[in-house]
């Protein structure tokens, strides 16, 4: 399991103080089914390509005059912001699929409880939404299914986001997320094998972590 460093707060400012560290977060999954250690190498290193990538747009846009030239600046500017949702994105939503799988970690008994009262409410029982993840998941393309709880309407919703940023709700907290890219199942399950690779996720799936993220301010 990770340790979990955050990094410090964002600034809300111009994008001189947008420069940020972002951590490098350390995951193992002992006895993991299905997903093999080596696929799991794999998305490490695709993770770490992130935090790399977010901190170099990060370190850019701490020095404006890096780029030079109104026009430039202008589309530069533009072009870094629309990046860096991109690379944090992924490696926010990394760092919340890593957490949820389950590594052998000891859950507190009703951790899950917030989680799995909002599902019957919202969806009756349990296996609907996991039947309603599942239809979910045979969204074409690379991306994600997430589970959003609306806080102010206590609800949760699941939704597919594209890439990792778009078609992203507003005002929504990340409970739950499936990376359903083709370098999570594609080794280990081939070209057919999402199914099979989302049924070992979620049976994988530490719900107790997922149940502390309706309260968490994280997510
Ligand atoms: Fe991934």
């Amino acid at each position: 399991m990770s340790t979990m460093p955050r990094p410090r707060p964002a600034q809300h400012s111009g994008a001189a103080d947008q420069a940020e560290t972002y951590p490098l977060l350390s995951f193992s999954f002992p006895g993991l089914e299905g997903i093999s250690q080596q696929a799991i190498k794999t998305h490490l290193e695709l993770y770490a390509g992130y935090v790399k990538e977010a901190n170099e747009i990060s370190a850019v846009l701490a020095s404006p005059s890096s780029y030079s030239g109104i026009n430039e600046a202008v589309h530069a500017r533009e072009s870094l912001a629309r990046r860096l949702a991109f690379e944090l994105s992924g490696v926010r939503l990394h760092e919340l699929y890593f957490e949820q799988l389950k590594s052998g970690r000891d859950a507190k008994a009703g951790d899950d409880a917030g989680f799995m009262n909002c599902v019957a409410d919202c969806f009756g029982d349990f296996n609907t939404w996991i039947e309603d993840v599942k239809q979910l998941g045979k969204t074409r393309g690379p991306g994600w299914v997430a589970t959003y709880l609306d806080p102010g309407a206590q609800r949760l919703n699941n939704l597919w986001v594209d890439l990792h940023q778009l078609v992203v709700p507003a005002g929504q907290r990340l409970v739950f997320v499936l990376d359903l890219w083709e370098h999570a199942y594609w080794d280990d399950y081939g070209a057919k094998g999402r199914p099979k690779y989302i049924a070992d996720v979620l049976r994988q799936t530490d719900w107790a972590v997922v149940g502390r993220r309706m309260t968490s301010e994280r997510g």
